[in-house]
């Protein structure tokens, strides 16, 4: 097999561009699409100082590899949830990539947020899906750092699998205000909110696997062993039995609703208007926000159980 640019020896075949690339020519069409999205969606420039959550995943690290690598300001923060050998893992690798390229980065432990472990706090509040209860919990405590901290761009390493996984959970929901906004560039609604970027959204996770493997990137190849029950992977599953058969399938329904099929579901929504919660002072659009709800719900549930071992 050749590569499709410049004739020598591919190294891999993208079915979707029905093309092959060598090394070399496959750096320049990753780096190409990273650079595009980032133009294109006018994501950052390189005056501005970039935050990037990251996991420890292929996908966070290869986005803080090429962001550092290509003269990007990065500061990387970690948000280290306790699920045992998983979380330390991860940490250990976030933290050994920083050290070895001189990156700054911030770890923050989610038990200093809500006085418990993300396993212990899934449990405590079983009504939740774990990836949920994770989700809104991350999303409050990187908000908060981002915007206490004076950061402007908060980037994740989320792909075209990720993108249009979602996409396809928002059509079969019909989560309308989620169409209305679901962009790969969110911007920041209320000042104390960070504007939202994600650089890898034309990249598939296959691509990623072939770039970190092209650059020795370390990360954690397992995934997080609460999320095995998530939807996403259902919808992942169904997205990519599509693209098998027919090639370009992902990449047709993610970016085909970004230039065509959102502006019809963005003309019918009208932005919630976001105030102040009543405990915390963070944006929220009720009076007491998702995460001090959530706080609540822990203090209630440590009260119920002490009354209840109390009364055995
Ligand atoms: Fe959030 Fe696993 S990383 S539930
Ligand atoms: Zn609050």
């Amino acid at each position: 097999m050749k590569c499709s640019r410049c004739g020598k020896e591919a190294f891999t075949k993208l079915k979707r561009h029905n093309a092959a690339f060598c090394k070399d020519c496959f750096e320049l069409f990753f780096e190409r699409q990273v650079e595009g999205a980032i133009r294109r969606k006018q994501m950052f420039t390189k005056n501005e100082h970039v935050l990037i959550g990251v996991s420890g995943g292929k996908d966070s690290m290869a986005l803080w590899y090429y962001l550092h690598k290509a003269g990007y300001k990065t500061t990387g923060v970690h948000v280290f949830l306790g699920i045992g050998r998983y979380s330390e893992e991860s940490r250990k690798i976030v933290e050994s990539f920083a050290l070895s390229h001189g990156l700054s980065l911030k770890i923050l432990n989610v038990a200093d947020f809500i006085g418990h472990s993300l396993p212990e706090a899934t449990k405590k509040l079983k009504e939740r899906a774990p990836c949920s209860l994770c989700g809104s919990i991350k999303r409050y405590i990187l908000n908060k750092f981002a915007v206490e901290q004076g950061f402007t761009v908060y980037a994740t390493g989320h792909n075209l699998d990720d993108e249009a996984a979602t996409l396809l959970g928002n059509v079969l929901h019909w989560h309308i205000d989620y169409l209305a906004h679901q962009d790969p560039h969110l911007p920041s609604p209320h000042p104390k909110m960070t504007r939202k970027v994600k650089p890898f959204y034309t990249l598939t996770e296959e691509e990623i696997i072939h770039y970190v493997t092209l650059h020795n990137i370390p990360f954690i190849p397992e995934r997080c062993p609460l999320s095995i029950k998530a939807k996403s992977l259902d919808y992942k599953e169904v997205l990519n039995s599509l693209e098998e058969k027919s090639p370009g399938t992902k990449h047709m329904f993610l970016l085909g609703f970004l230039e065509k099929g959102k502006q019809y579901f963005a003309r019918e929504y009208t932005p919630p208007l976001l105030r102040e919660c009543e405990r915390c002072g963070m944006p929220t659009t009720r009076d007491i926000c998702a995460f001090c709800r959530i706080l609540e719900k822990l203090r209630n549930q440590g009260v119920k159980n002490s009354a209840h071992s109390r009364s055995e």
